[in-house]
Formats: structure tokens, C-alpha cells, sequence
């Protein structure tokens, strides 16, 4: 992993260049981002470029030895170009325009932004695309941060109605897959079409109070501007490319998204690179970020352009508290084994001015080397001695979690337990209860190949089109484990319901109906005998009631029995135990209905999660049913975080995947890699105090003698693994 720092050499002196560069190479940074809010210094007016600065700053750290990354500055237009045409500032939600004076003031779908960007992108590539001193080059700075993703200025209302047309080529068409006959929304043209004005992207604010818009609209709008935006970063990167064949590159902000589909965006560009400013307080694992991000492209290696640096002062908020000794060290060094092969801290060195005057840096305005600085030279040398591992392993999961941008706009646009319930929280909750049972996942899109997963997990998948559905019945047929989560298709990719029962398209492959569903407040939650994992639970967030998908079943007067061992009725399964004993028939009315094509070795389904109190004590929230070859599991409602792991674990155990071979726990992780005829594990303690680990499986009996790869130390099973550090 290339590790390094960001660096702003617009703020500084040749003296001062120099002093930080020595100090630079004694921290082990090998490559330094530059220049990406520097625009006013790099064409000080239009047509007249500056490069000298950056050529110097380029050509400094080269004699060090530090490679150079280059940006466009198209985060921050000049002064000059703002007041030549105004045309292009941004205008949020409620019409107001983001004056000059901030950053990230423009719109991205104004044809002569675009056209400036694509002539600043093309004069830097031309400068540095064949300088053997620079080795990337990043476009623009976290595309859509603070709220400026969805623009509502004229060109992006015409653009909007543009795209439209072409979707979906008549207006009637538009009229009647958004269902717009509902208060009286019908459009005679698409120059009816406005934009939707009340947002949902974090800190934005709301523009008109109880204003409810067509969901349909909403969505496709979430899509027009990712795509914008979309179209915006390929401007500068066919501008680059035609200069260079260097990677090109833009940094997203992980799983926080900005509301771009980062599956379709980062498709045209080199290396999926994302910015993330992890606690390093809280002792939490934040893996999931690297898993998603090692998703965007099916597995390639990520580049993380910013990465925390320490705490103190704050661009925003009221500041961030500092590390604790060795947590910077360990979040590196977790990145780098996650799959992450660059990582760039946030910055080198702060300063007095600006928005960000101040903000947290390795070394602070006096510029002392301390803690922060002396951990970053030992991280550094870290790596070296990992190099070889690393190069000759990668990330070796078996588990699988589909992970959706329809499904998280949809789920922000109309939410059902607002703000408890987060669709991008809950896919990272069920990723971190793996992790910390010893096994690792990788989050990937709707469209991955799965063949290579042992089991499948499909966080509440609530929009879903016909082909995704069809494939996870491929999966499962085959011999895939698949485990769906609540609010399972509930959506159309137009974000219309259905009327048919749910899970909408798969009852089939689950064998059960959803009957009746509701949100689980505080104070309203049910307790759940959850008979796979053999513990209770305590539902969260959303809950459904299942019934099998051969009958009807009314709540209100259900027959199904109680988990006490009470009498069944014909047409359910005993809810004890997930499998019947071999040559049982199934009882009556559980068979599947005439004419349904099951494939063969379809069994019906099994309640394995049953209500224990409240009026809906013993009937069903979850099931299993072998489909195939394969198994599919319905989670009706979320759980604790305890009975999510049980159960996650028993349902990984049925699927065969293979655990860590330690008993981990909270706050602990092993990582996984193979390749090449080797196979490392990489233990992470982010506890704030030393953990030993027991042995957790039989293979283990043949005894453990691991020698750590960082210290070269024969230590049995782990030794220690000192607080904040790893094996
Ligand atoms: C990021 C941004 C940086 C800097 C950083 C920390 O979101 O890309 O330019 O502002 O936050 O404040
Ligand atoms: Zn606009």
C-alpha cells in the first residue's frame, strides 16, 4: 500500500516547502495529493496558467522521493468565473443560490461549468499527464459533499426534462408508470415536470413543511442528478485521458454516498477511491466501509484519498477528538489488508486560514513532529514488512451483502421509522455482527456475480426489478444460501408498490406471504423465540407477519400455534426445529399451489422465529424453506444486535462458510486473506485494553504455532493483541 498525505503547497513557501518535505520523509510518505482547491493560482484568470508553483512542489517532493497526485480544482471556481457567469452557481432545494465565498458553489449540470472544467482538466493533463513524477490524478473533491448534489437551477430543471423525454418517450407513458393520477398530478407535457423540492440528502433542509411529492418523481430524480453528476466527472476524465494513461479518479465518500450510485459512476474510472474519517475514539470496527468499497469494482483494490489525521479543530460541528495512541496505526493497517493499496491522511500540516483554519493535521501550526507524526513513521514501516503478504494474498470471503442505491434513495424518500431505521446503518450492522463472529463479507451490488458465495444476504432489498429476482432464485436453486431481511420488493424500479402479496415476485422462492406489517417503535417491540439460533429476541425497526404462501392466514384469528409445543393445525409446520424428519410428508395446504414451477428438493417452508408475547403472541416472523438446493431464509423484522449475530452465525454455520478460527467478540475482527499458496489472518483488537484469544474450533486442536508477520515472534495461538493494535 502507497501510504502518504494531502498537502496544499498554494499555502506555502519554498523554505517552508522544503522543511515540510524533510519532515515528510521521515514520516514514510510516499505519494502526496495536491492542488484540488487551487484553481484561482492555477489560471489566475481565463486562458492564463500558472503552473510554475505546483511544478515546484511537484519537482521537490520528486528529489525526496514522493510521488505526486494531481487534481482538477473544479471544487472551488474563481472569483473570475463566478462573476463572468453567474449562470452557474449552485441553487439548492428552497432556490437559493450558493453565493462565492465557500466552496463547492456550482452547479454540475450547467453546459459552461462543464466546459471551463473540461479546459482546466485538459491543461493539467497536458502538463503532467507523461511527468514521470506524477502518478494519479483525482478530479473535482468529493463530488456532491455538503448538500450540493441536487440542483435546482434552470439548467438542471430543463436537463431533468430532457432525460425524461427520453426515458420514457411519451409523457403518457411517464403518466401512467409514475401513477400520477393520484391527486391529480397527470402532466400534458414534459414541460410541466418540476423539480421535487423537499430533499433527502443529509443536511439539507427542508423547503416546504407536510409537502408530500410522487415518490416516482423523486426517484427518478435522485437518478437524473447521479447521473449528472455522473456525466460531470466523465467531462474531466476524457479531458485527462486524452493526456495520459495514468490512473484517473475521483474520491467518493464511502458509505455516507452523497446520493451518488457509485456502481455506475466509478464504472469509467480507474480505481474506486473514497474519503473516510472513521472515530478513532469509540473502539468500533468500521469495516464496512472497506467491504463496500471493495465492492465498487468487483473486488479491484481501492484507494482511500483522505483518511483521518488526528483531532482538534473541525471544518464543521465543534471539533473531533483525538486518536487513541496506536488507533491511527490500526485503522492503516486494517485499510491495507481490507484491500485498500493507497491511503492518503488529511493533512500533512494545518494552517491559520480559510473555512478550515486550524483543522485537525499529522503535524499542527507549529509544525513539531509528535504522537500523530511518530505513529505514521511506525505505520510506515509496517507496511514494508507486510508488503510481501499483502501483494501475494487478498480478501477471501464467502459471504455476500447486496447492497442497493434504488433501494437506499427509496427508503430515504419514503421512510418507515424515521430516523431510527437507516437501510445503509442496517446493512453495515449485519456486516459488523459477521465480523465480529470471525467472518468477513463482502457488500457488493444487486447485479455481482454470486457464484462464489456461500451465502447471500439481502438487507430489506426494497426495490427490486424482475431480473434480480429471477437471479436470486437462480442462486438459491442452485445451492445458494440467501437471507432476506424485511421490506423485501416492496417496490417497482418506477417506486410503485404492487398488488400482489410480499415479498412482491418472491413468495415463490420463500414460501411465505407477508400478512400484516408495521413499524416497531420504542415501547412497542415484541419479544421473538428465534429457533435457529436457539435464543430470544427482541424485534426492531419494522415488523412483518408471515403466513405460508399456501393459505391465507388472518391474523386476527390465525390458527397457527404458539412455540410451547400447543397443538398444530393443518397448514402450518411445527415452528420447533427448521427440518422435518426425513420421509415426512408435509401436512396439507403447505404444498405448493398447482401450476407454480418449484425446482426440485423444494420443501415448504418452516417458521423459525415466532412471536412470544404482545396479541401476536406465536405467530411467525421468520422462515426457512430448502428451494432447491439451496435455502431461503425471511427475516420479518430487524433484531438486537445479540439475537442478529446468533442467528447470522447459525445461518452462515447451515451455509457452510467458514468462520475465523478464534472466538471473537465485540469490538474484535479477523480478516482473511489468501493467494498464491499462502493464508494469512489478521486479527484486530480495537478494545481499549490487550485481549487474548481462545480457540474456538476443532481444527484448532491441531495446534496453533502462529508467528506474527509483523514482528516475526512465535506465539502460539495469538498472544496478546495489545489494545488498539493487531496480529
Ligand atoms: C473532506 C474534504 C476535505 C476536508 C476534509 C476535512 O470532506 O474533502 O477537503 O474538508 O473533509 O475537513
Ligand atoms: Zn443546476
Amino acid at each position: 500500500m502507497i501510504y502518504g498525505v494531502s498537502w496544499y503547497p498554494e499555502h506555502r513557501e519554498r523554505a517552508q516547502m522544503e522543511a515540510e518535505i524533510d519532515l515528510m520523509v521521515q514520516a514514510g510518505v510516499q505519494a502526496v495529493r495536491m492542488g484540488e482547491f487551487a484553481w484561482c493560482r492555477l489560471e489566475p484568470c481565463e486562458g492564463v496558467f500558472h503552473f510554475e508553483w505546483l511544478d515546484e512542489a511537484v519537482d521537490l517532493l520528486a528529489n525526496a522521493g514522493i510521488q505526486s497526485i494531481v487534481c482538477t480544482p473544479t471544487a472551488c471556481p474563481p472569483a473570475w468565473l463566478v462573476m463572468r457567469h453567474p449562470e452557474i452557481l449552485y441553487v439548492d432545494n428552497r432556490g437559493v443560490t450558493r453565493p462565492f465565498g465557500g466552496r463547492r458553489h456550482y452547479c454540475y449540470t450547467n453546459e459552461t461549468y462543464r466546459r471551463h472544467c473540461a479546459r482546466i482538466a485538459s491543461a493539467i493533463g497536458a502538463r503532467y499527464g507523461r511527468d514521470p513524477r506524477v502518478m494519479a490524478f483525482q478530479i473535482d473533491n468529493e463530488p456532491a459533499q455538503e448538500a450540493t448534489g441536487r440542483c435546482h437551477c434552470s439548467a438542471c430543471e430543463a436537463a431533468f426534462r430532457t432525460w425524461l423525454a427520453a426515458r420514457y418517450g411519451s409523457v403518457a407513458e411517464l403518466n401512467r408508470r409514475w401513477g400520477t393520477i393520484f391527486w391529480s398530478q397527470e402532466y400534458d407535457g414534459f414541460d410541466q415536470i418540476g423539480l421535487p423540492v423537499n430533499p433527502i440528502e443529509p443536511d439539507a433542509m427542508p423547503a416546504i413543511r407536510a409537502y408530500y411529492e410522487n415518490p416516482s418523481l423523486r426517484l427518478e430524480y435522485e437518478r437524473f442528478c447521479s447521473e449528472s453528476q455522473h456525466v460531470f466527472q466523465n467531462v474531466q476524465r476524457d479531458a485527462l485521458k486524452a493526456h495520459t494513461d495514468k490512473p484517473v479518479t475521483t474520491n467518493g465518500t464511502g458509505v455516507a454516498t452523497n446520493s451518488i450510485d457509485y456502481y455506475i459512476s466509478f464504472a469509467d474510472l480507474d480505481v474506486y477511491a473514497f474519503d473516510a474519517y472513521p472515530s478513532l475514539r469509540d473502539g468500533r470496527i468500521s469495516a464496512f466501509m472497506h467491504a463496500h468499497a471493495r465492492g465498487v469494482k468487483a473486488g479491484a483494490p481501492y484507494w482511500l484519498l483522505e483518511f483521518v489525521s488526528g483531532g482538534g479543530h473541525r471544518l464543521s460541528g465543534s471539533g473531533r477528538l483525538q486518536p487513541f495512541p496506536g488507533a491511527m496505526r490500526q485503522s492503516v493497517l486494517q485499510a491495507a489488508v481490507h484491500g485498500c493499496e493507497l491511503l492518503l491522511h488529511f493533512q500533512f500540516r494545518t494552517f491559520p486560514m480559510g473555512a478550515e483554519q486550524l483543522n485537525y493535521a499529522i503535524l499542527d501550526q507549529d509544525g513539531i513532529p509528535r504522537r500523530r507524526f511518530h505513529e505514521m513513521r511506525r505505520t510506515a514501516d509496517d507496511l514494508v514488512r507486510l508488503a510481501d503478504l499483502l501483494d501475494r494474498t487478498a480478501p477471501a470471503n464467502e459471504v455476500a451483502i447486496l447492497f442497493d442505491y434504488d433501494t437506499h434513495w427509496a427508503l430515504r424518500i419514503k421512510p418507515v421509522n424515521e430516523p431510527a431505521f437507516d437501510y445503509i446503518d442496517w446493512c453495515g450492522r449485519i456486516h459488523d455482527r459477521l465480523a465480529e463472529a470471525g467472518i468477513g463479507a463482502d457488500v457488493v451490488p444487486f447485479s455481482a456475480d454470486l457464484s462464489g458465495y456461500r451465502l447471500v444476504i439481502a438487507p430489506s432489498p426494497f426495490v427490486m426489478d424482475e431480473a434480480v429476482k429471477t437471479r436470486l432464485k437462480t442462486y438459491v436453486a442452485g445451492g445458494g444460501h440467501l437471507l432476506s431481511g424485511f421490506l423485501a420488493a416492496a417496490k417497482n424500479p418506477d417506486n410503485l408498490g404492487f398488488q400482489t402479496s410480499l415479498p412482491c415476485g418472491l413468495t415463490d422462492l420463500f414460501g411465505v406471504r407477508v400478512a400484516e406489517v408495521e413499524p416497531v417503535f420504542a415501547g412497542t417491540e415484541t419479544r421473538i423465540a428465534l429457533k435457529t439460533a436457539g435464543c430470544d429476541a427482541t424485534s426492531r425497526w419494522w415488523l412483518e407477519m408471515l403466513e405460508p404462501e399456501t393459505e391465507v392466514v388472518h391474523v386476527a384469528n390465525s390458527t397457527l400455534s404458539p412455540p410451547d409445543g400447543a397443538p398444530q393445525t393443518a397448514g402450518t409446520k411445527p415452528p420447533a426445529g427448521t427440518e422435518l424428519p426425513a420421509g415426512t410428508e408435509p401436512p396439507e395446504g403447505t404444498k405448493p399451489l398447482a401450476g407454480t414451477e418449484l425446482p426440485a428438493g423444494t420443501e415448504p417452508a418452516v417458521f423459525t422465529g415466532i412471536c412470544l408475547d404482545t396479541f401476536r403472541a406465536g405467530l411467525p416472523v421468520l422462515s426457512e424453506r430448502r428451494y432447491g438446493r439451496g435455502l431461503a431464509a425471511y427475516l420479518g423484522t430487524g433484531l438486537d444486535d445479540a439475537a442478529l449475530q446468533a442467528w447470522l452465525v447459525a445461518m452462515a454455520d447451515k451455509a457452510g462458510v467458514h468462520a475465523a478460527p478464534w472466538r471473537l467478540g465485540p469490538d474484535l475482527e479477523a480478516v482473511h486473506r489468501t493467494g498464491n499458496g499462502r493464508e494469512a489472518w489478521f486479527l484486530f483488537n480495537f478494545r481499549k485494553e490487550a485481549v487474548c484469544l481462545e480457540i474456538a474450533t476443532t481444527t484448532a486442536e491441531q495446534a496453533f504455532d502462529q508467528v506474527d508477520a509483523l514482528t516475526g515472534e512465535r506465539i502460539g495461538n495469538t498472544g496478546p493483541i495489545p489494545a488498539n493494535g493487531l496480529r
